[in-house]
C-alpha cells in the first residue's frame, strides 16, 4: 500500500491514506487527503490496453465539457499533466495508473426503496449523458465485444450451455424477437453510449425523508458506439429486476429519460426486445462462465434475479410498447393521431347506439365521491349490482369514463393480495344504462373481432368486439360487453357489420353478469396486449396509459367529450382551499396529504378509489360507515332531536348502559360535545368538591384544546410558542420504564414513579392552591404509546386522595374495550378513580364526550349553578353513544381488540428482534407503540417520520408520537382482521429494511467549529 500511498504523493502531489476497493483485475484503491477530498486511485492490470483507458478519461473529459452537471467523476492529470502515468508496481511492472474524484453516495443496489422518482431521475441523467456523449469519437468505440447489444445475436451459437430445455426455449423466444427487431435497430443512428448502467455502477445520494438524487454514473470501461436506445434498454435491464413494480419502474426510466434527451416512437419499441436480449445476453455469459468456473457458486446466484425477471408471466410485454409510448407522451400506436382526428370530425355522423340521441341524456355518478355503491367496497352482492344506479331512474342515463369507482370490489380487481393492495377502480368505458332488451346499432362499420359469453358473476356476459379502420386504414377497436349472450350463436369472428345494423341486445341482470341493464362501450386504439381481454378498468396511478389505449369514446356517442369525462375533486385545489381558508396552525399528516372520502370498518378510500388500511384511528372505534350507526342517526333524525332539558328515553338508557360497565360507586353521568370539554368539567368538579385549586399531571400529557384543558396538557403548554406552565399545576415525570427514570428491571418502579407525586403535592400545598385533584391519561398517549407499570396509579391515587384531592382518569384513548383484557385502562392498574372521562370512540365520529363521577362529587358541583350543554347530551348523542356501547358487546369487539392485539405486538416483537432501530415494541390489545431509536440508542425521530410516511406509500395508515416524535402509534378500529395485521407487519418489515443502518449526522457542536464539522 505504502507503494501506492508514495506513487500518488510523487506523481499527483497529494498526500492521502489508501484503502483497497474490491476488483477483480485493476488494483483500486479509495484515497483520502487530510482535508476530506476524496479520491479513487486505478492502477490498471499489467497489459492492460491502454486505448480503453484513455477512451474512458477522454469521454469523461468531454463529458465534462458538454455538460459539467452531469455526475461523473472528474479525471486528475498528474502533477507532469499525463492523465494516464505508466508507474512501475512493487513487482516492477509498469502499471497505468489515473486518478478520479470519489464521487457521494451509495450504490443503486442498496438504494431502497426504488421509487418512481428516483427511477425518473436516473432516467434524466442517462439521457442528458446520451446528449453529452452525441459527438465523442473515438477509436475503441467501435470494437468486438460480447456486451454490445447490437453484437448480441451470438448468444444463438451459445444456448446450448443452457441444459434446462424450459429456460433454452424461453431464450429462443427472446433471440427470436431480437432478430426480428434486427433492421430496425440497424437502421438506427449510433453514438457513443456508457452501456453499462446496471445497479452497481449508479450512485445515489439522500438519506431517508431527503430528497434523493442520482450522484454519480460511473464505470465507463464498457463504452461502445450503438443505438442510444440500447444504452436505455441496458439500464432499464437492471430497474425491472426484483421491482415490486417493473412495468412502472421501466416506464419511470423511460419518461426521464425522454425528458432529457427525446426519443422517436420507433426507438421506444425496441425497448423491450432490446432489454430482455440484454438479460439472455447476461444468463448465457454467466452460465459460460459458470462452466469454466465450476467452484464459483456466486456465479449461479448473480444469475438469479435475470432469470426471476424472465420467467415472470406477470409482465404484460405485448403493452409494453403502448406503455412506454405513453410515459413519453408519445402516440401510442403510429396511427393514434389519425384516428382520433377521424373520430373528431365524425363526430355527430356516427349511427346512434341505441337508436336514440344521447346528447340529453343524464350523466349517472357512481363515482367514490359521489356514490354508496357497494355499501362494502370489498363485496359487491347480487342484489345491490342488479340494482346499482337505481336512484337515476327507468330511461336511459351515462355513466362516466375517467370514473374511479368502488362497484369493482371483487379480489380479481386487486393488484396485490390485501385488502388495501391498490386495485383497478377508473372506469376506461362509458356507460349507456338503457332497458334490458334494447337493441344496440353499430355506430360505425366494421368486422366482428370477438364474441363471447363470459359467464362468471360480474364479469360482461354477453361481449362483442368489432374491429374498424380509418380512411387510411389505421385500425381501431369498439367493445360492448354486459350484452345478451344470444349475440354468441349469430356472430363469429370476421362476419361485417355495416354502420347503423343491429347486432346485438342489452342484457339483462341474468344474461350480463349480474348488473343493472346498461352496456360498457370502450373504444381502444389497439389490442396488443389485451387481444379480447380489455381491462375495463384500471389503475388510478396508471391513467397515461389507459387514456391513451382506450381513449374516451365520446366522437362515438357523437356526445362531447366533456360531457363523460368525469373529474375528480383535485386534492391540490383542496389543499389551497384550506391554506386560504384556515389557519396555519391546523396541521395536516403526510409530506403528501392524503384526501379520504369514503370508508368501510377499518378501510378508507381516496378521491381516486386508492384503498387504505386504517391503522391509525381510534375514533371510528366500531369500524367507517357502521351500518347500525348509520340507521340510528338517520332515524333519530326522522323523529327530533332535542336537548336534556326535556326528558327522553334515550338520556337514561345511554346513562344505564355506561354505569354497568363502570365500579359500582360511578353512579352520575354528564354528557357533552368532546373529551376537551369533558376534561374541562372535570377540573370544575374536582373544584367545587374540594375547594382547592392545584392540579398534578404527567408530563406529556394531553387532555384537549380549551383553556383549562391545555393549562392540565404540559404536551401543548411546553409545546414551542405554549403558553407555559401556571403556577397551579406540577408535573410529574411519565411512568415511561423504557426511557425514564425507573427503568423495567427496577422491581419497584411503579412505587417510585408514583413517588415522585409527593413532591408535586408539598409544592401546591406550600402555594397555598391545594391540590383539587390528579389528572392523567390512563396510558399516556401523546406521551408515547406508555404503559405504565402496574400498581403505578393506585399509589398515586392514595397521595392525591391523602392530599385531599380527586382522581380523574382520562379514558378517551383507553377505554371501551381497545385493551383487549380490559374495557378501562383504569382495570389494569387495580386503580378506583373519582372522575373518569370519555370521548373520541364512544361517539364512533360523532361529537360526544362523557364524564361519569361519584353522586358526592356531583352533588358537591350541582350547589354551583345550572349546568347546561346545548348540544352534549342530545337525542341523537344519545342513541349514537348508546348503539356504539351495544355494538361493541354484539360484535364481540373487546374480544377481537385482544385477539388480533396480541398477534400484531407478537409480530411486531419479532420485526423488534430483527432490526436494530426498533428499540421497544409496547401495547395491550390494539394499542400499541413501537419506539424508534438511533444506532446510539437516541430518538428515532427521522426514522419514524420515514416509516410513517413510507406506510402510508404502502396504504397503510398509522401515526407517530411521543416528546421527540419517534413512536410509531398504531391504534386502529376494533373491527380489523387477521390478514390486516399480517399486512401491517409485512409493510412495516419491508420499510424497516430501507432504513438500514441509518445514523442522523451528529449535531454541530459549535465549539468544535474549528474541526471542520460540515454543518456550521
Ligand atoms: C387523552 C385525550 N384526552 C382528551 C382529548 C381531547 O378530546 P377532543 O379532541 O375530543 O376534545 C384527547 C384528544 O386527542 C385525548 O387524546
Amino acid at each position: 500500500m505504502t507503494h501506492w500511498t508514495d506513487a500518488l504523493r510523487q506523481n499527483w502531489g497529494i498526500a492521502a491514506d489508501l484503502t483497497r476497493l474490491d476488483g477483480e483485475y485493476d488494483l483500486n484503491f479509495m484515497a483520502e487527503a487530510a482535508n476530506g477530498q476524496g479520491y479513487v486511485l486505478k492502477v490498471m492490470r499489467p497489459g492492460c490496453e491502454a486505448g480503453l483507458v484513455d477512451m474512458q478519461i477522454k469521454a469523461l473529459e468531454y463529458i465534462a465539457a458538454e455538460a459539467p452537471g452531469l455526475p461523473f467523476p472528474k479525471v486528475y492529470p498528474a502533477l507532469d499533466g499525463d492523465a494516464l502515468p505508466m508507474i512501475t508496481d512493487e513487482d516492477g511492472q509498469p502499471r497505468l495508473v489515473w486518478l478520479l474524484d470519489r464521487l457521494p453516495g451509495r450504490c443503486y443496489a442498496k438504494a431502497a426503496p426504488k421509487s418512481q422518482e428516483l427511477i425518473l431521475k436516473l432516467g434524466r441523467v442517462l439521457g442528458a449523458t446520451g446528449r453529452a456523449l452525441e459527438g465523442f469519437r473515438h477509436e475503441g468505440l467501435s470494437r468486438e465485444f460480447k456486451w454490445d447489444l447490437t453484437q448480441a445475436g451470438w448468444i444463438s451459437d451459445r444456448l446450448d450451455v443452457v441444459t434446462d430445455p424450459v429456460r433454452r426455449g424461453l431464450l429462443e423466444d427472446v433471440a427470436e424477437s431480437f432478430a426480428a427487431i434486427r433492421d430496425r435497430l440497424d437502421r438506427l443512428p449510433k453514438q457513443a453510449i456508457h452501456n453499462d448502467a446496471n445497479d452497481y455502477n449508479i450512485l445515489v445520494e439522500g438519506e431517508l425523508s431527503d430528497r434523493r438524487s442520482i450522484s454519480g454514473l460511473i464505470d465507463l470501461g464498457d463504452m461502445c458506439a450503438a443505438p442510444r436506445i440500447c444504452d436505455l434498454a441496458i439500464a432499464g435491464a437492471y430497474v425491472v429486476l426484483d421491482h415490486p413494480k417493473p412495468e412502472q419502474a421501466l416506464a419511470a426510466l423511460v419518461r426521464g429519460y425522454h425528458a432529457a434527451n427525446r426519443l422517436r416512437a420507433e426507438e421506444v419499441d425496441l425497448i423491450w426486445p432490446l432489454l430482455r436480449m440484454r438479460l439472455a445476453v447476461s444468463v448465457v455469459n454467466s452460465t459460460l462462465m459458470a462452466a469454466e468456473n465450476p467452484d464459483d457458486p456466486y456465479i449461479t446466484i448473480s444469475q438469479a434475479p435475470a432469470w426471476r425477471f424472465l420467467e415472470n408471466d406477470t409482465v404484460n410485454g405485448g403493452l409494453m410498447p403502448a406503455r412506454l409510448r405513453a410515459a413519453c407522451h408519445l402516440p401510442v400506436t403510429d396511427g393514434a393521431e389519425r384516428i382520433h382526428t377521424y373520430l373528431n370530425n365524425h363526430r355527430g355522423e356516427f349511427a346512434a347506439l341505441f337508436g336514440t340521441d344521447l346528447s340529453d341524456a343524464p350523466m349517472g355518478s357512481l363515482s367514490v365521491e359521489n356514490s354508496t355503491w357497494p355499501q362494502d367496497p370489498f363485496h359487491m352482492p347480487l342484489d345491490e349490482a342488479a340494482r346499482v344506479g337505481e336512484e337515476f331512474g327507468e330511461g336511459y342515463w351515462l355513466g362516466y369514463y375517467n370514473e374511479p369507482r368502488l362497484i369493482y370490489a371483487e379480489p380479481g380487481f386487486r393488484k396485490g393480495p390485501w385488502k388495501a393492495s391498490d386495485r383497478r377502480a377508473v372506469h376506461l368505458a362509458v356507460d349507456v344504462f338503457a332497458p334490458a332488451g334494447s337493441t344496440l346499432y353499430a355506430p360505425l362499420s366494421g368486422r366482428v373481432e370477438a364474441v363471447e359469453n363470459r359467464d362468471a358473476h360480474l364479469d360482461y356476459g354477453g361481449v362483442v368486439i368489432l374491429h374498424h379502420e380509418t380512411p387510411e386504414g389505421d385500425p381501431f377497436y369498439t367493445l360492448y360487453g354486459h350484452l345478451d349472450p344470444e349475440c354468441c350463436t349469430r356472430l363469429k369472428p370476421g362476419d361485417p357489420v355495416a354502420q347503423g345494423a343491429a347486432f346485438a341486445r342489452l342484457g339483462d341482470a341474468t344474461q350480463n353478469g349480474g348488473w343493472a341493464p346498461h352496456v360498457h362501450f370502450q373504444l381502444a386504439l389497439t389490442t396488443m396486449g389485451m387481444e379480447a381481454d380489455w381491462p375495463g378498468v384500471g389503475d388510478p396511478d396508471e391513467m397515461d396509459l389507459w387514456h391513451a389505449v382506450c381513449p374516451n369514446p365520446a366522437a362515438l356517442l357523437n356526445l362531447a367529450d366533456d360531457k363523460v369525462f368525469y373529474h375528480p375533486t383535485d386534492k391540490m385545489h383542496v389543499l389551497a382551499g384550506r391554506q386560504a381558508h384556515f389557519g396555519a396552525n391546523l396541521s395536516l399528516t403526510y409530506d403528501d396529504p392524503v384526501m379520504l372520502v369514503r370508508g368501510w370498518r377499518h378501510h378508507l378510500f381516496d378521491e381516486w378509489g386508492r384503498p387504505y388500511l386504517d391503522a391509525y384511528n381510534n375514533v371510528p372505534h366500531v369500524g367507517h360507515a357502521h351500518p347500525r350507526i348509520q340507521a340510528v342517526a338517520a332515524d333519530q333524525l326522522t323523529r327530533m332531536n332535542s336537548n336534556t332539558r326535556y326528558l327522553h328515553p334515550a338520556q337514561t338508557a345511554f346513562a344505564e348502559k355506561i354505569l354497568s360497565k363502570l365500579p359500582d360507586h360511578l353512579q352520575v353521568c354528564f354528557f357533552v360535545n368532546s373529551g376537551t370539554e369533558a376534561n374541562e368539567l372535570a377540573l370544575r368538579l374536582a373544584r367545587a368538591h374540594t375547594g382547592a385549586r392545584g392540579m398534578v399531571t404527567p408530563d406529556h400529557g394531553y387532555h384537549g384544546n380549551t383553556t383549562g384543558a391545555i393549562d392540565i396538557s404540559a404536551y401543548k403548554f411546553n409545546a414551542p410558542g405554549g403558553v407555559g406552565q401556571s403556577d397551579w399545576v406540577e408535573l410529574v415525570e411519565v411512568a415511561d420504564d423504557y426511557r425514564g427514570t425507573f427503568r423495567r428491571d427496577d422491581p419497584n418502579r411503579a412505587q417510585k414513579f408514583a413517588d415522585l407525586v409527593d413532591a408535586a403535592i408539598a409544592r401546591l400545598q406550600d402555594k397555598s392552591h391545594g391540590v383539587a385533584g390528579f389528572i392523567a391519561e390512563t396510558f399516556p398517549s401523546v406521551g408515547g404509546q406508555i404503559i405504565p407499570p402496574k400498581g403505578y396509579l393506585p399509589a398515586v391515587y392514595e397521595k392525591i386522595r391523602a392530599a385531599g384531592g380527586v382522581c380523574i382518569a382520562d379514558e378517551v384513548q383507553t377505554g371501551l374495550g381497545r385493551l383487549g383484557e380490559h374495557y378501562f385502562g383504569f382495570e389494569h392498574q387495580d386503580a378506583l378513580p373519582d372522575i373518569v372521562v370519555l370521548g373520541k370512540p364512544i361517539g364512533n365520529g360523532h361529537p360526544l364526550g362523557v364524564l361519569v363521577t361519584t353522586r358526592a362529587i356531583a352533588d358537591s358541583f350541582a350547589r354551583g349553578p345550572e349546568f347546561f350543554s346545548t348540544f352534549g347530551g342530545s337525542t341523537l348523542s344519545c342513541r349514537i353513544g348508546k348503539e356504539v356501547l351495544d355494538i361493541i358487546d354484539d360484535e364481540g369487539l373487546q374480544d377481537n381488540a385482544r385477539l388480533m392485539g396480541t398477534r400484531l405486538i407478537e409480530g411486531l416483537r419479532q420485526i423488534g428482534a430483527d432490526f436494530a432501530c426498533v428499540g421497544d415494541v409496547r401495547g395491550m390489545g390494539l394499542f400499541v407503540g413501537v419506539e424508534l431509536i438511533n444506532p446510539d440508542g437516541s430518538e428515532g425521530a427521522e426514522i419514524c417520520k420515514y416509516v410513517k410516511n413510507r406506510m402510508r406509500d404502502h396504504r397503510i395508515l398509522i401515526g407517530s408520537e411521543g416528546p421527540k416524535d419517534n413512536i410509531l402509534k398504531i391504534r386502529p378500529p376494533l373491527t380489523i382482521e387477521a390478514e390486516d395485521v399480517d399486512m401491517i407487519l409485512w409493510a412495516l418489515r419491508d420499510v424497516l429494511s430501507e432504513v438500514g443502518d441509518y445514523a442522523p449526522a451528529p449535531v454541530c457542536d459549535h465549539e468544535h467549529h474549528h474541526h471542520g464539522c460540515g454543518c456550521c
